[in-house]
């Protein structure tokens, strides 16, 4: 045993999740109160939190012609959503789903970017009617096929191609996008031809270009470089005599997990959109509309899901603290091996004994860890939060085991409300045959 050190501070998401008299909030609400009201596990978002950091974003681009598309697949929940909605916000989406999400918050479907490189005909009919505002094409063959759904039901699809600036994000190789060996984009060398071809088709009407260069990206460097390699083809597709209105840089900017062995800290979104902008300036293209698609960072650090303590099993070499949240709900660890601080719900006396665990779910698989090696001093029916959940977490889970997906509270000062119903069982097989 060792006694359990104090947590080092901040927590991620402070000052939105913080402790207040030894309790673990979510603004003025008590994570406790939620876990007894609404069960385990359970996520809860600090809608300031969201908002923080989205108004980072907002004096970063003051001033400019710029557009802010949430990335929906960070988290789709609808109560999400709205309140980026109302904010003013546009959405970058993925799937046809994503689509019926964002207009189902009552989302400005202008304001609504359709990324991914496998649309089906079906999505893209479904999104030239509802008049999304672009198109990020990934492929030559995408091109001709969007032409031909345009054309075939009487519209013109705006189009930008995502170039593969073929830049290194320096982050996972899972999160990583932009490179060469990518799936992702159209190569830079053929990007020229690509919109000669996209400026010749009779279904589309070219509007921008795009890039996205990976995820959880802690440095401005990548960025940077990727911004003048799109700008230099911005340069050789005008002079090819097509014109292009706006950039859309993607998202990617990291958060803080908080992760003690490693000391990259991602820049703030402002910061570091002051740095891209004056390099825009520089080049002479200040005056061109901005689209940016950043997910994890509007939500991550917003959220957190609240586990019970099921059981404490010491082993020979290690111990394990099994909750009732698992790789189902909370699939990071297990697919990215990605580090979430966990936190007691009732902050530990000083001096309290702690001991060293693996804290593991109850699925059937050596993979189904939350975290590694961690001080805790718990007890079974006591409560843990895994933070930074609010992005990728939720919108990643699965049923797997027959698991019903978590239920969802949004938290606003002093109000709780709850956004999503846990899942029935009966949810589960509703649809399935014997
Ligand atoms: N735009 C495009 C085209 C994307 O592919 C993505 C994320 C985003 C925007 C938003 O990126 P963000 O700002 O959230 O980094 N499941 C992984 C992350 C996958 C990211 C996929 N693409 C994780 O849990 O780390």
């Amino acid at each position: 045993m060792t006694p359990a050190a104090p947590s080092p501070a901040p927590l991620p998401g402070a000052p939105f999740v913080s402790y207040r008299h030894g309790q673990l909030m979510v603004e003025d609400v008590a994570l406790a109160d939620l876990a007894r009201a609404h069960g385990t596990p359970l996520f809860v978002y600090s809608s300031a939190a969201i908002g923080h950091a989205l108004a980072a974003y907002q004096r970063g681009l003051a001033g400019r012609d710029a557009l802010i598309c949430y990335a929906v697949k960070a988290n789709s929940s609808l109560a999400i959503l709205k309140l980026l909605a109302d904010a003013g916000c546009g959405f970058d989406i993925v799937s046809g789903g994503e689509l019926e999400r964002a207009l189902a918050v009552g989302a400005a479907p202008e304001k609504i970017i359709f990324s991914g490189i496998g649309k089906t005909r079906q999505e893209m009919r479904r999104a030239l009617e509802a008049g999304v505002g672009c198109f990020n094409v990934e492929s030559l063959a995408e091109l001709d096929v969007l032409s031909e759904v345009a054309q075939g039901c009487g519209r013109v699809a705006p189009v930008s191609i995502r170039v593969n600036p073929n830049v290194d994000a320096r982050t996972h190789p899972y999160i990583s996008t932009g490179l060469k060996g990518n799936k992702f984009g159209i190569a830079h060398e053929q990007a020229l031809a690509a919109y000669r071809r996209a400026a010749s088709l009779p279904g589309l009407r070219v509007a921008g270009i795009d890039c996205h260069i990976g995820s959880q990206i802690t440095e401005p460097a990548p960025y940077l470089e990727a911004m003048d390699r799109v700008l230099d083809l911005v340069a050789a597709i005008e002079a090819a005599g097509i014109p292009i209105h706006h950039i859309d840089f993607g998202g990617g900017l990291g958060i803080d997990y908080g992760g003690t062995d490693d000391p990259s800290l991602p820049p703030p979104a402002d910061a570091l959109w002051s740095a891209l902008l004056a390099r825009l300036d520089a080049r002479g293209f200040g005056n061109r509309k901005v689209v940016i698609e950043p997910g994890r960072s509007l939500v991550g650090n917003a959220g957190v899901c609240v586990t019970e303590v099921l059981y404490i099993k010491p082993g020979e070499q290690k111990n394990f603290c099994i909750v009732d949240a698992a790789m189902n709900d909370l699939p990071r660890p297990a697919l990215y091996q990605a580090f979430h601080r966990i936190e007691p719900l009732a902050a530990p006396a000083p001096g309290a004994p702690a001991v060293i665990y693996d804290v593991v779910g109850p699925v059937c698989e050596s993979g189904d860890w939350l975290g590694r090696d961690r001080a805790l001093a718990v007890a079974p029916g006591e409560h843990l939060a895994v933070l930074s959940a609010g992005a990728y977490c939720m919108a990643m889970a699965s049923n797997y085991n027959t698991r019903p997906r978590a239920a969802e509270v949004l938290v606003s000062g002093a109000e709780a409300r709850l956004v999503r119903r846990r899942e029935g069982v009966q949810d589960l097989f509703r649809d399935e045959l014997a």
